[in-house]
């Protein structure tokens, strides 16, 4: 499929308003996608288990109107949100081309996410999720019907036009984006993963430690950025091809011991990324330390099959198979909560995928 593939020809313009919700989870990538070219083109696939708490819920009521300009209000929690609305802003203007209603009606944004308030975990994957399914649900209002694998390439596709992640944000359980020799899935949107996935990958768990609430130090767009002309970018965009393709090897089998040596890299080679960059970040926190020593310890004492990976920022996400639940869950109270900050941590594991609230 190519971009012109997902621009709406002809709707209905009689529509007067309407209003349609939809509930978007997160993501957690095992391979990352860190480097982006033009139009949120990643450099290197990626695959992500989709989450199942950690969501936003969004509504959108949406109103003719005579002018044509982009019109929005957008209310966080229920109080009018301004900071939010440059990244809608541009991301209007992006999708604009394959919504031509978009200037047709004002647009009321509410929205709303199931985990804290800063709580450091970026909400623009499940934000720009629950927002593309939205507009696509009103695309659909105004009299086009879509199967299902098209409405949710669109999502995706639309979604990624608003941060990459978060075009896979719309299926569950394993999602793949970008194109690769391993798996079907293209440059424009994700997929849901199709090889075959071992028992034990099943209702995987994911305990979120939020080691460090605060805002971002480096926001995505500057990190994405940091890959043009990175010393290292080649063969890192080289790696995650083959992680993927070994990946793919690892899902089918089950063996949790070569899962968790590709999900830890993973996570360290990112942050390698960043720490050898120009500029530099670091953004461990040394209570991310702390627990990375301390799942590696419990590891070796217990032979679980424990591990972590890292997003762009401090907060820790533990996985472990969900037979494993009791005694990580124990672990967790007892050895790593002290180091998060308020003893705050997230229970989740993956979902099933976006779904559709009001329509
Ligand atoms: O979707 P963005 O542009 O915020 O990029 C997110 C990138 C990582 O979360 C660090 C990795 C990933 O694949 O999700």
């Amino acid at each position: 499929m190519t971009e012109q593939d997902f621009i709406l020809k002809s709707y209905n313009s009689n529509v007067k308003s309407g209003s349609v919700k939809w509930s978007a989870p997160s993501n957690i990538a095992l391979v990352k996608y860190w480097g982006k070219k033009e139009n949120q083109i990643p450099e290197n696939p990626s695959i992500s288990f989709t989450l199942s708490n950690c969501k936003t819920i969004t509504e959108v009521t949406y109103t003719k109107k005579e002018d044509n300009s982009l019109s929005f209000d957008v209310f966080f929690e229920d109080k009018l949100n301004e900071a939010f609305k440059p990244k809608i802003q541009t991301f209007f203007e992006r999708i604009e081309t394959y919504m031509p209603f978009l200037r047709d009606y004002h647009f009321k944004i509410e929205t709303s996410n199931t985990f804290p308030h800063s709580s450091g975990i970026a909400s623009s994957a499940s934000g720009m999720s629950a927002l593309a399914l939205c507009l696509l649900s009103i695309e659909e209002n105004l009299g086009v019907d879509y199967a299902d694998d098209y409405f949710n390439k669109k999502a995706s596709f639309l979604a990624r036009l608003g941060s990459g992640s978060a075009c896979r944000s719309i299926e569950g359980e394993l999602v793949v984006w970008g194109q690769n020799k391993s798996t079907q899935s293209s440059d424009l949107f994700g997929i849901k993963y199709d090889g075959e996935v071992h028992s034990n990958f099943k209702n995987y768990q994911d305990t979120i430690l939020l080691v460090d609430k605060g805002e971002k130090q480096v926001s995505s767009t500057v990190g994405h950025k940091l890959m043009f002309g990175h010393p290292f970018a080649k063969e890192r965009f080289a790696q995650a091809h083959d992680n993927i393709a070994a990946l793919k090897a690892i899902l089918a089998s089950g063996d949790f011991k070569a899962f968790i040596k590709i999900v830890e890299s993973e996570a360290l080679t990112l942050h390698a990324m960043m720490m050898t960059s120009m500029p530099y970040f670091i953004l461990m926190k040394p209570n991310t330390l702390e627990i990375i020593n301390k799942i590696w310890k419990f590891r070796e004492d217990t032979n679980s099959n424990i591990c972590f990976t890292l997003d762009a920022g401090a907060n820790v996400h533990v996985l472990y198979p969900e037979i494993e639940k009791d005694i990580v869950l124990q672990f967790i109270k007892n050895d790593l909560v002290s180091h998060c900050q308020n003893d705050q941590f997230i229970s989740d594991s993956i979902g099933k995928g976006a779904q559709l609230i009001k329509h």
